[in-house]
């Protein structure tokens, strides 16, 4: 099962916006983070307690990975997701990270590492 998708556009986002100019998102858009370190999207999603599958759908048209820290419930799962080039920009791929949801309301944040910032994120599915 693909989970529940909770659109970027609907998530909280520190230092980014919606944008909608690169074709094959989901929904009525994307978020284009802003191009700095630190810069971030944070989805609240409903869980059940245990493991679950994050999938984080993304682009990134340069030829240089956008590492990013993911965290849920402000933990880091994975400190260096590598968010690599996906082509193009209107090329979307998905990373899939496990993790461990508790019940009710949990958070996932996705934080760009460095300077170049966070890929342009759709969607995730947990
Ligand atoms: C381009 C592209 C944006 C992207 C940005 C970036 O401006 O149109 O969607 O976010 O590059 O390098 O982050
Ligand atoms: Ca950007």
């Amino acid at each position: 099962p693909t989970g529940t998708r909770y659109e970027a556009e609907n998530a909280v986002i520190s230092r980014g916006a919606v944008e909608n100019n690169h074709a094959g998102h989901s929904g009525t858009g994307f978020v284009n983070g802003d191009n700095v370190a630190g810069s971030h999207v944070e989805w609240t999603v409903d869980g059940t307690a245990g493991p679950a599958t994050l999938r984080i759908r993304y682009a990134n048209g340069t030829t240089t990975g956008r590492p990013a820290t993911v965290a849920v419930n402000g933990a880091t799962v994975v400190a260096g997701q590598p968010f690599g080039g996906t082509g193009a920009w209107t090329t979307w791929a998905t990373a899939t990270v496990p993790i461990t949801l508790d019940a009710g309301a949990n958070t996932v944040r996705i934080t760009a590492n460095t300077a170049n910032g966070n890929p342009n994120l759709d969607y995730i599915e947990v």
